[in-house]
């Protein structure tokens, strides 16, 4: 099945938003870090799924920046995940040749998981096939806030014109800049809104929406969230008509 999966055009780049572990502990009587920490095994396995249904590109939403609400106790424990899982999987994304990413306001988090993050990156930093993106301490608004400002100075230093701000000029401002826009974005946990993620670049992006809780999210999951994205129609404005013309033409 894997096989056919990964023959298909595309998505080329899933984004997911990783909801529900804390109803997924919750539901058996353990502590929402519990939860969490299940979901970091399954952060394990979805990035192998990637590779085998040859998606070269994953991002991760990972912690909002909205998460720092939560109780202090939650937010340090998350904290130690992140660090502990950059220390694990630094050796399995270098096997994997897997270049780590991240988006957000990196210089927020706290010291230890900033540093296991930047050597992270550093040591995956040449790979150019696979690509996995953690969202940490992020928010789409916040984003275009940050690439608003770097316009704005460039145009109050007198370097850029008002009228000659294009979206790609936007875009090469914004966290992601590089990087594709997203294909697909999936939310587990039964929950249909975005909370933030990748406003901007998902403009053109399919929705997958399950009731699985993240914890409980496995490869079989994800191919048929990739299935589905298959039976979509991406028509970027155009007609359907027009579309089937282009791939008469090109067969
Ligand atoms: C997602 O699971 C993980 C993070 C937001 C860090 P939640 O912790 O939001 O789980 P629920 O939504 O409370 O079940
Ligand atoms: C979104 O999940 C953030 C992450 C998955 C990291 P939340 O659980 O924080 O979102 P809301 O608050 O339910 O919208
Ligand atoms: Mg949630």
């Amino acid at each position: 099945m894997s096989e056919n999966l990964s023959q298909h055009n595309g998505p080329d780049h899933i984004g997911i938003i990783m909801d529900g572990n804390g109803r997924w502990a919750q539901a058996q009587g353990l502590s929402r870090i519990k939860g969490h920490r299940q979901g970091v095994e399954t952060c394990r396995r979805i990035i192998d799924a990637c590779q085998d249904l040859n998606v070269h590109y994953l991002t991760l939403y990972a912690f909002s920046a909205e998460n720092w609400n939560r109780p202090e106790r939650e937010v340090n424990a998350l904290m130690e995940l992140l660090e502990l899982f950059l220390m694990k999987e630094t050796k399995l994304l270098v096997k994997q040749k897997v270049r780590l990413h991240a988006i957000g306001r990196l210089e927020e988090l706290p010291a230890k998981p900033r540093r296991a993050l930047k050597k992270a990156i550093e040591a995956t930093k040449n790979f150019k096939e696979w690509h996995l993106i953690l969202a940490l301490n992020y928010s789409s608004r916040n984003e275009i806030v940050d690439a608003t400002k770097a316009i704005a100075e460039k145009t109050a230093k007198g370097n850029l014109s008002p009228e000659n701000i294009t979206w790609e000029m936007i875009a090469a401002n914004l966290d992601t800049s590089g990087l594709p826009d997203p294909d697909l974005i999936v939310r587990t946990s039964g929950e249909t809104r975005l909370s933030n993620f990748l406003l901007m670049q998902s403009a053109y992006a399919e929705f997958y929406f399950t009731s699985t809780c993240w914890p409980d999210f496995t490869k079989a999951h994800l191919e048929e969230a990739i299935r589905v994205y298959h039976n979509r129609e991406r028509r970027f404005g155009r007609t359907g008509e027009q579309l089937d013309v282009e791939a008469s033409l090109s067969r």
